[in-house]
């Protein structure tokens, strides 16, 4: 297995330029399956996960040309069903599901199962295309979902669920009447979806509010439409940036997108000013603790929680990080530990007391974001740290280690 060897203690400089969004790519990609013809989507990023939609979708029948600009035409469906092997590499996958429920009136898709951040169930996508008239059974792992057509309903989600409120949007946009979604997601990545669908022909008022209504149609048409930046790779080059003391320019960002971050990173000591096309980000080694509670769109986002986590880990005093949207998103604090960072967890909240340098050390990704935490600690950590199982950091980061080594870092990724 290819791991990530890196020599920390480089100071990083330069400009470094944000990809698309994945958690906005994806759900804008399947919302092709709504539409008969050729959509074309920019600014795709280079990831294994956009890899596994594409690879979904084909299986369904669509027609699939390109990388960052990316064609897909979803006229002729074939399949309704989305096979576990894919879904268990990649749980956006139930994305799939109100689309082709919405096209086609049938779907069965495997469900996705947990992940190493928590349970993850999808009860509450199950439970509003119930209310919308579908027909949900569980059987073998798979959920086997029809409806001869859906219809609007007034759906409160008992969680803000951001693929929930994305995967009855679409769903809704076909349906027979208005659908409200009450307790919807605010994230900008629903934004993107929604814009993406109303120029399909949707009639959607709200995305981004908490209150979404969507007038169903008959049909929607293929579109051309922008993927938005990624605020969550943004976030962690800007962490980089505060743990080496450097001064990067983050290019293509949206600031907008990074409120609650740039709040709490100046807090921490940095300075952040908007630039031309993005933002200047200048860390100095005196690092403030701050506490910090992940919270939904727009407080502090739970991606940026493990890299945050690591600035922490070299703040001057006592961090409290409060993770509440997943139940168990602190597997990266054991491989921390191990890189000298001082970190007492106490239910859904971490106690980090800042110390004054991290070791590199041999350690192992667990899933997404812990990896870009852990490759964040060995930039800093003066000597050399080793990350194995980086099919995690694949993908969600564009080719971070380009990226990092056009700044200063000496990182490499070597074959396993
Ligand atoms: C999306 O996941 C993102 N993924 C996640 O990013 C992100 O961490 C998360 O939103 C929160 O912002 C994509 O957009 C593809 P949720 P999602 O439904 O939609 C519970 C990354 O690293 N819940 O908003 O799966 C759930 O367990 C990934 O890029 C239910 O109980 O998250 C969680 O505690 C990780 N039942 C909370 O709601 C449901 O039916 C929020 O989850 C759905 C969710």
């Amino acid at each position: 297995m290819d791991k990530i060897i890196i020599h920390g203690g480089k100071r990083l400089e330069g400009d470094v330029r944000v990809s698309g969004a994945k958690n906005a790519a994806l759900p804008v990609i399947v919302s092709s399956l709504l539409t008969d013809g050729w959509n074309v989507f920019h600014n795709v990023p280079d990831l294994a996960d956009i890899g596994t939609i594409k690879k979904l979708l084909t299986g369904f029948g669509a027609e699939i040309e390109g990388d960052e600009t990316l064609r897909i035409n979803a006229g002729e469906i074939t399949s309704c069903e989305a096979p576990y092997d894919l879904v268990r590499t990649m749980r956006a996958s139930i994305l799939v599901l109100g689309p082709l429920v919405a096209r086609m009136g049938r779907a069965r898709v495997s469900l996705p199962g947990g992940c190493a951040i928590g349970a993850r169930p999808v009860n509450l996508h199950l439970k509003a295309l119930q209310s919308m008239g579908a027909e949900i059974d569980l059987h073998d792992g798979y959920v086997e979902a029809r409806a001869p057509r859906l219809k609007g309903a007034t759906i409160y989600f008992d969680i803000s669920t951001v693929t929930g409120t994305e995967n009855i949007m679409m769903a809704a946009s076909l349906a027979e009447g208005t659908t409200i979604l009450e307790n919807a997601a605010r994230e900008p990545e629903v934004i993107n979806l929604a814009d993406v669908l109303k120029g399909m022909g949707a009639k959607i008022r709200g995305a981004g509010t908490d209150i979404v209504e969507i007038e169903g149609v008959k049909t929607l048409r293929p579109v051309e439409a922008d993927i938005i930046p990624d605020r969550i790779e943004a976030g962690t080059y800007m962490i980089a940036a505060g743990l080496t003391g450097g001064d990067i320019n983050i290019l293509g960002c949206m600031p907008g997108h990074l409120d609650a971050v740039i709040t709490k990173l100046k807090e921490a000591g940095m300075e952040i000013t908007p630039i031309d096309g993005g933002l200047r980000v200048v860390g100095n080694r005196n690092i403030t603790s701050v506490d910090v509670k992940t919270l939904p769109y727009p407080g502090f986002p739970t991606d940026l929680q493990a890299q945050m986590m690591v600035l922490m880990s070299m703040g001057g005093g006592v961090s409290v990080i409060k993770e509440t949207v997943f139940e168990n998103r602190f597997m990266h604090v054991n491989e921390l530990t191990r890189m000298g960072a001082n970190i007492t967890v106490e239910g859904n909240s971490a106690i980090v007391r800042g110390v004054s340098e991290l070791r590199g050390a041999p350690v192992m990704a667990t899933d997404l974001r812990a990896s870009a935490s852990l490759i964040l600690a060995g930039l800093v950590a003066e000597d050399t740290t080793e990350i194995s199982r980086i099919y995690h950091i694949n993908r969600g980061y564009e080719h971070i280690e380009e990226k990092l080594s056009s700044i200063g870092a000496d990182i490499r990724r070597v074959k396993g």
